[in-house]
């Protein structure tokens, strides 16, 4: 796989092509939203649109090179498409990551990335529904775009409860004030700073959930938030279809012992023309197990939100870490996301289509 993004120092050494799907696209402009984040406004060549077209809430996968080796992530749009012409990506620091301080500190007109078409599922469901979104820190990313797009180009009522660490963290703060003057009649936004308020509660959810019912529910923030709303949501009686979730990072695997997963002895993998039976490994998810085996499985957000990894499983079982992809019925017939997946019976047969 060619460097896609050369490291700072050998910028001029290295030229990025288009690979497996990804595509160089160019930095038109960036915005230091907070000293924490940086807008990256990305130039799709104009043969790429089409491929480029996306829905708000959705993601690209970035490709970068950092001192030689290639390292991979998704970051959501904060664009939104019915208003913007350009796309746009939103990256906050990961305190200790790789790749959003490289970004944060590197990223510059003109700079070079490879990305990987739109994808996910996070996106606004049809119908006339009030849309609530519950966001922490980053998670506004997709937020921003979804109600942006539910108030621009539909009738429904949106709330917005925004949480951060404290008010020097807070993204996009001055355009959803604007939207709030805008949208008066049908957006409200609550902004929770941890530094007043204390970290976001079952209760706070339950506040803000008042006389909302019978919303759609989008949540995206780090996962002890989203674990919080989505107990609170669900004890409220919101029906888990209406609760639409973006996880940036995985659900931490259970030990390999008490996976239910150390019966399984090999697992057989059809990806295209090639079938592979490869030994399994205790604690691997199929998609790590078909990378074992040599073979180029298909994954993106490998946190189970956006379905790219999905397979069948044909012969044997699996269960699922976490999946917020897949319908009931996609379950039922057997499809699983394989980056969240780990056998749970004495062999396995998955099938990529
Ligand atoms: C669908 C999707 C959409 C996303 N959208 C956005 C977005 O819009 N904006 C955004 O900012 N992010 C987004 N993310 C998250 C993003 O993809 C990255 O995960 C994030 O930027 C962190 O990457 P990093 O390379 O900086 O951190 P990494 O280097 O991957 O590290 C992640 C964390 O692990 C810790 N860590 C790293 N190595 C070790 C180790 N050896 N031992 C212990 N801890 C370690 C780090 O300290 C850090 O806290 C999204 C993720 C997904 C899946
Ligand atoms: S790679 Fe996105 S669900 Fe598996």
């Amino acid at each position: 796989m060619p460097p896609l993004t050369p490291p700072a120092d050998t910028a001029a050494a290295v030229t990025p092509s288009t690979s497996n799907g990804f595509t160089p696209l160019r930095v038109k402009r960036v915005v230091r939203e907070t000293a924490d984040a940086v807008s990256l406004v990305l130039d799709v060549p104009d043969g790429e649109r089409g491929r480029f077209a996306y829905r708000a809430g959705q993601f690209v996968t970035l490709r970068v090179c950092i001192d030689g080796e290639e390292h991979q992530r998704c970051y959501s749009m904060s664009s939104c498409p019915a208003l913007e012409p350009d796309l746009q990506i939103t990256v906050k620091r990961d305190r200790g990551g790789l790749v959003s301080n490289w970004l944060n500190d590197t990223a510059e007109v003109g700079s070079e990335y490879t990305a990987a078409p739109p994808e996910g599922r996070f996106v606004l469901t049809a119908g006339e529904r009030e849309v609530v979104a519950f966001a922490g820190g980053s998670g506004i990313t997709p937020v921003f775009s979804l109600l942006r797009s539910a108030l621009s180009a539909t009738a429904r009522r949106t709330g917005l409860y925004y949480a951060n660490r404290d008010r020097d963290s807070v993204i996009f703060g001055e355009s959803l004030s604007q939207l709030v003057a805008q949208h008066a009649d049908r957006f409200t936004l609550h902004q929770h700073l941890d530094a007043a308020d204390g970290v976001v509660t079952a209760r706070h959810v339950a506040d803000f959930m008042a006389g909302r019912g019978e919303a759609e529910v989008y949540v995206c923030g780090p996962t002890p938030f989203m674990d919080t709303v989505e107990a609170a949501l669900l004890d409220l009686g919101v029906p888990e279809e209406r609760i639409h979730l973006e996880r940036f990072t995985p659900v931490a695997a259970p030990a390999p012992e008490t996976n239910g997963a150390a019966v399984t002895e090999e697992v057989t993998i059809e990806l295209g023309r090639t079938t592979v039976t490869q030994p399994y490994r205790a604690g691997n998810t199929l998609l790590q197990t078909a990378r074992l085996a040599g073979l180029k499985a298909p994954s993106s957000c490998e946190t189970g939100s956006c379905g790219t990894c999905m397979a069948q499983v044909t012969e044997g079982s699996a269960r699922m870490l976490n999946n917020d992809a897949l319908d009931d019925d996609e379950v039922a017939e057997g499809w699983v996301v394989t980056c969240q997946a780990l056998p749970t019976s004495p062999t396995v047969r998955v099938v990529y289509e």
